[in-house]
């Protein structure tokens, strides 16, 4: 069965509600703008594409009211493509019509990024990722978990980093590796390096919350560091994302907002504490990673190899 994480039933927005994944497959029901911004908020959904999608029909249930936009806007600050997606619905006449344009416009983004970066991904690939990236974090099938569900007939395998604090990998990209038959090795993110030292990593490709005008990336924390070992052990390091990712009014990634979440996903998981109490937390949710460290950025319509400003600019001037 196909994931579905947003399900638009005319007149509410069902949402798979992550959080409760691998173990439970539940659906929570928003029948308001605010509805889906505390849904955002609380990683109900989660990806910067569904976040989007899902915004786009929270501004459908308030009617394109200006509260329901505010409180959208509010709900997370990284990913651009909830922006992306609020000035798109500010422009429309039919606030349903262009909702649904927008997750149908993100599927069909992610089959072509999928078509594109197969054809950069080697036969039996061994190929590391960060976070999750594939139907659930989108309208469907995915960026870069996209890339290599289209390269499964390569025979590729994953692996998965956990992401730490979240476990997106362990808990998202996992299962949706294992419901689709793609072999999928588990890591934790401390042992990426390890296994690039010992040649068992052929490329790595990650998704994007949000690309600045040079082509820094700001993605799910650990991805920084993952980019740093792949240039230490020449092996490819690719970012797939859809051009509503792109923030041309950014000019590098120092510009870009961090997300800082609660303490509590560092000290402990689910109800179980294991730091003592006291201690300081740092807990960003992203990091940026410089376009001088990226191999090739894949979005619909091309792959741009070494991004820079140059490079990127008329894609993204045509691209949104
Ligand atoms: O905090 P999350 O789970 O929303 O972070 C998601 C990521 O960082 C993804 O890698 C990114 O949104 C790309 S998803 C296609």
């Amino acid at each position: 069965m196909a994931v579905e994480p947003l399900r638009w039933r005319g007149d509410r927005l069902e949402l798979l509600d992550q959080r409760f994944l691998p173990d439970k497959t539940l659906y929570v029901t928003c029948r308001s703008a605010a509805d889906v911004a505390t849904a955002i908020r609380d990683m109900v959904v989660r990806g910067a594409p569904a976040i989007g999608c899902a915004a786009a029909f929270g501004v459908v249930l308030s009617g394109g009211s200006s509260e329901g936009y505010a409180a959208l806007a509010k709900s997370r600050p990284t990913a651009v493509n909830l922006f992306w997606a609020l000035e798109r619905m500010k422009r429309a006449k039919d606030l349903e019509a262009e909702a649904k344009a927008i997750f149908e416009e993100d599927l069909a983004a992610n089959r072509s990024m999928g078509k594109l970066g197969a054809e950069l991904i080697p036969d039996r690939a061994r190929v590391m990722t960060h976070c999750n990236t594939g139907a659930l974090a989108t309208a469907g099938h995915g960026t870069a978990l996209g890339v290599i569900r289209s390269a499964k007939e390569k025979s590729v395998s994953v692996i998965a980093c956990e992401t730490r604090p979240y476990l997106q990998g362990a808990r998202l990209t996992a299962w949706e590796c294992v419901q689709e038959g793609i072999p999928c090795t588990l890591i934790t993110d401390s042992m990426a390096g390890h296994l690039m030292s010992r040649g068992e990593v052929d490329v790595v490709i990650v998704g994007a919350d949000r690309i600045a005008a040079n082509g820094d990336v700001a993605n799910k924390i650990g991805t920084y560091s993952l980019a740093v070992l792949a240039r230490r052990h020449g092996i490819p390091f690719y970012v797939a994302a859809p051009l509503s990712t792109f923030d041309a009014a950014i000019a590098d990634g120092s510009q870009i907002v961090i997300e800082e979440r609660p303490a509590d996903e560092v000290t402990g998981y689910r109800g179980t504490r294991w730091a003592p109490q006291g201690v300081g937390v740092r807990n960003p949710a992203f990091d940026v990673t410089p376009a001088e460290l990226i191999t090739g950025i894949i979005c619909e319509k091309a792959v741009v190899l070494a991004p820079s400003r140059e490079k990127l600019q008329p894609l993204i001037s045509t691209g949104v």
